[in-house]
């Protein structure tokens, strides 16, 4: 696996795994997207660990009742950017109850039939019934995602503003509101893989434990299906680039529709695409085979579109192909679109459960220290492995109460 893949498919998880957010508060428009140029793993900052309070509050302690989400970057506020998936309970006004639950997946068979279900994370209320899709924060004006008036699942990258970071274009990554753990994903899309420097993603990925299983695919080669998995990427944490494979397909990926499908189970992550399980356009790793690596978290299903070509950083550009053309006065934009998207859970909740029901996904207290503690009545703990791996419990006992996901939890593992 060539260096510079590695170093971009790193990079690729810093962008796509969060925004991180700097703002004084949720009314703030002064923002700033950690494109992932600099500190990668920058995946997220933990603002509060090892220390009382969200770094930024006003008050200096915990986050004021009026803005009570600390976000991943410490400062206060009170919508999705801060109680949100990343939102820190520790620094919260409420330890236990200000960081929003997250909701776990239903069965979702999405042909994109209605555009109000995609909305931005800005507006996003944190309740999963009011949204299947979440568009993350974009620095452009436009919004660079939408479901459209033929059924399509469109993602946008274009320099009709350049990207203040890197004078590139801007891209879209949009969130599912739900989380999987364990299940299948299935999209059939056509990537923007017409030019060198794009990157079209279809990955599950959770910001709050650094998990990722991904497919890529970069506009220097639209026939290199590229796929991918991480474990545990963290601040401070070597990452493995190793992992990287390639399913090599006959036809350009920007040309047609295809399905891209990932299994993921207890035991195997398998990519296949347009159904074949053979050698060309399958790939299948097993728990044993990916050693104590095996990414076991909850995640989310994401679509990403980016401008790799223009990363200052030269192992993503090479990695995505250098340069991105927008040429010649910026009119020309990349799409990729998305016909349907279906999810099948393992253990699915039901369907038009009130929300919060009786199942979520909760962040633990950062006064556990990561040591277990409750979730929630009798809910599943958080405990570690002989390895020193963090032991979610098994799938199984998602079938009982709360579960529980601890950013303190994993931070202590990792930095153990
Ligand atoms: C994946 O590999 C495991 C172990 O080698 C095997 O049991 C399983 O059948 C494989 N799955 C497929 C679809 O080939
Ligand atoms: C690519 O972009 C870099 C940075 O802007 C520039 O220095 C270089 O000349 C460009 N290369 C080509 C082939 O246009």
């Amino acid at each position: 696996m060539h260096n510079s893949a590695k170093i971009a498919l790193l990079l690729l998880s810093a962008a796509l795994a969060t925004v991180s957010v700097d703002a004084q508060s949720s009314a703030s428009s002064s923002r700033h997207i950690n494109t992932g140029m600099t500190a990668a793993p920058a995946a997220f900052n933990l603002a509060t660990a090892g220390k009382p309070g969200c770094a930024n509050s006003p008050t200096g302690g915990n986050c004021p009742e009026s803005a009570p989400c600390c976000s991943h970057a410490g400062y206060c506020g009170s919508d999705a950017l801060f109680c949100g998936e990343t939102c820190q309970p520790g620094g919260s006004f409420d330890p236990k109850d200000s960081c929003w639950p997250l909701p776990m997946s239903v069965n979702l068979h999405d042909e994109f039939k209605d555009p109000s279900r995609l909305v931005e994370a800005r507006d996003y209320n944190g309740f999963p019934d009011s949204a299947d899709w979440v568009v993350d924060y974009s620095l452009a004006k436009k919004p660079h995602a939408e479901i459209t008036a033929d059924q399509k699942l469109v993602l946008k990258l274009n320099r009709h503003e350049p990207h203040p970071d890197t004078g590139g274009g801007i891209g879209a990554t949009v969130h599912s509101s739900r989380w999987l753990h364990y299940g299948t994903i299935e999209a059939r899309l056509k990537t923007a893989a017409t030019g060198p420097g794009t990157v079209s993603s279809f990955i599950l990925i959770s910001s709050i434990s650094g998990d990722e299983i991904d497919y890529e695919i970069v506009g220097k080669d639209p026939l290199d299906v590229q796929t991918n998995y991480y474990y545990r990427v963290q601040p401070g944490r070597p990452v493995d680039y190793t992992r990287s494979d390639s399913l090599y397909q006959e036809t350009d990926t920007s040309a047609d529709y295809h399905d891209y499908k990932i299994e993921w189970t207890p035991t195997e992550m398998k990519w296949s695409i347009d159904g074949k399980f053979d050698k060309e356009h399958s790939r299948n790793v097993t728990k044993a085979e990916a050693g104590g690596s095996f990414p076991d978290t909850p995640m989310r299903v994401a679509f990403g579109l980016w401008d790799g070509g223009s990363f200052p950083n030269e192992g993503t550009s090479d990695w995505a192909g250098k340069n991105t053309s927008y040429a010649p006065n910026n009119e020309r934009e990349y799409i990729m679109s998305v016909e349907w998207v279906k999810i099948t859970p393992l253990n699915p909740e039901p369907a038009g459960e009130p929300w919060p029901g009786s199942k979520y996904l909760k962040r633990m207290e950062e006064s556990d220290g990561g040591k277990g503690g409750s979730g929630g009545s009798g809910g599943p703990r958080v405990g570690r492995g002989k390895s020193g791996a963090t032991a979610l419990t098994s799938a199984s006992s998602l079938a009982t109460a709360v579960f529980t996901a601890s950013l303190a939890a994993f931070a202590s593992f990792v930095f153990a």
